[in-house]
């Protein structure tokens, strides 16, 4: 990924640097999606994104750090690091540090009283995680401090993957530098493990780092929201905006169609009769044997490996909705958890999809 960071000159990231030091905001590359930057520290700065993004307060953001260096493969030694923004790092959260840091994996952790809560929504845990991406590493090594960032989108609407997908975002409404690190390689949000009960795992958001793959890797068990008891779940504050039934939404209506079923997908939609553009797996050569009217739709092609749909989603989304389509048709993700990440996703920009997405997604 070193090519990434020849997008961007030091001197721009210079000027990124100050521009956060100076309370503004900066949209920079991360391996997942990209982020909409402002100092951690720094509570007007923070009440920017929250009006930018139009994302109602009481929604946390994640801080980002800076992974030290590793000399010669030696562990880094986050404690002390850690110890500025979060209490009771336990072994476990150690464990997962040193195998997924810096990369797509984000810890809650019972917060540090100097963390404001106008980052953490008003609770008392903080969310953390150190990207990989060199372009972030770059500027939160330069910046020597957190950086708060949400996804550089506007509340519910899909997460963008390209400076461009930001700069659309934002067009005529936000004055923001934005940092270029080309397209991002993961595609879908990190993966978010509250750590901050003390001694259960809870898998908050799925990505592309997975509980097996945490479990192999670790030994950590992580456990579903569903495994854990109702009294062990505070429920009243959103923990994930993410975890709203629609989110991640385009303006035309979307809907998953299951193996060969296109046409009862569209029984919902009686009077489409044309402009239905329907991701196929690449895998298939023809949509099989529904005997739709092929003159109303248009094929396009999706991955049929995990990664590589992850990758492409949010892209495909985003440049579906410019197309102009009435509709567009989705496979549903096969079983198995690495596909999790991404059915989360497409299930939730079902839900909030269509021209009255945004009044879906405030409630
Ligand atoms: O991959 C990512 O995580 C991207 C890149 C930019 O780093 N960021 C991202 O941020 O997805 P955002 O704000 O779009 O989603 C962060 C999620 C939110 O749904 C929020 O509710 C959750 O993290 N979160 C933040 N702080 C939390 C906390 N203290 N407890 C539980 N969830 C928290
Ligand atoms: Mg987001």
């Amino acid at each position: 990924m070193s090519s990434d960071s020849s997008l961007q000159s030091s001197a721009v990231i210079n000027e990124a640097v100050q521009t956060l030091r100076d309370g503004g905001l900066v949209a920079f590359p991360t391996e997942t999606v990209y982020g909409l930057g402002a100092d951690a520290k720094n509570a007007e700065a923070i009440k920017k994104i929250f009006t930018a993004k139009g994302r109602p307060s009481n929604h946390p953001l994640i801080v980002h750090l800076a992974a030290p260096d590793r000399f010669d493969q030696a562990q880094v030694d986050w404690v002390p690091i850690l110890a500025n923004w979060a209490r009771d790092v336990s072994e476990e959260a150690l464990k997962l540090i040193n195998a997924f840091w810096p990369g797509p994996l984000t810890l809650v952790f019972k917060k540090d009283k100097s963390v404001l809560t106008d980052l953490t929504g008003g609770q008392d845990t903080v969310a953390i995680r150190a990207p990989s991406h060199p372009i972030a590493q770059e500027l939160l090594r330069k910046f020597k401090g957190g950086v708060v960032a949400p996804s550089a989108n506007r509340f519910g609407k899909v997460s963008p993957t390209s400076a461009s997908d930001v700069r659309h975002e934002f067009e005529g409404m936000l004055d923001l530098m934005i940092l270029d690190g080309g397209d991002c390689e993961v595609g879908i949000e990190s993966t978010i493990i509250d750590l901050s009960s003390g001694d259960k795992a809870i898998l908050l958001r799925p990505g592309a780092i997975t509980p097996s793959e945490i479990f192999s890797k670790t030994g950590v068990k992580v456990y579903l929201p569903g495994d854990v008891k109702a009294n062990e779940l505070t429920e009243d504050l959103p923990k994930v905006s993410g975890s709203l039934k629609a989110h991640y939404a385009p303006t035309t209506p979307l809907r998953l169609y299951a193996p060969g079923r296109v046409l009862d997908a569209l029984s919902e939609f009686p009077d489409i009769k044309s402009r239905v553009a329907v991701a196929v797996w690449d895998s298939d050569s023809c949509l099989g044997d529904d005997g739709h009217p092929s003159a109303h739709f248009e094929e396009v092609e999706v991955p049929s490996d995990s990664a590589a749909f992850a990758s492409r989603l949010y892209r495909s989304l985003r440049d579906l909705d410019q197309q102009g389509w009435d509709l567009i048709l989705f496979p549903e993700p096969p079983a198995g958890e690495e596909w999790d990440g991404v059915r989360d996703r497409l299930q939730r920009a079902c839900f909030g999809s269509g021209p009255s997405s945004s009044s879906h997604v405030s409630n």
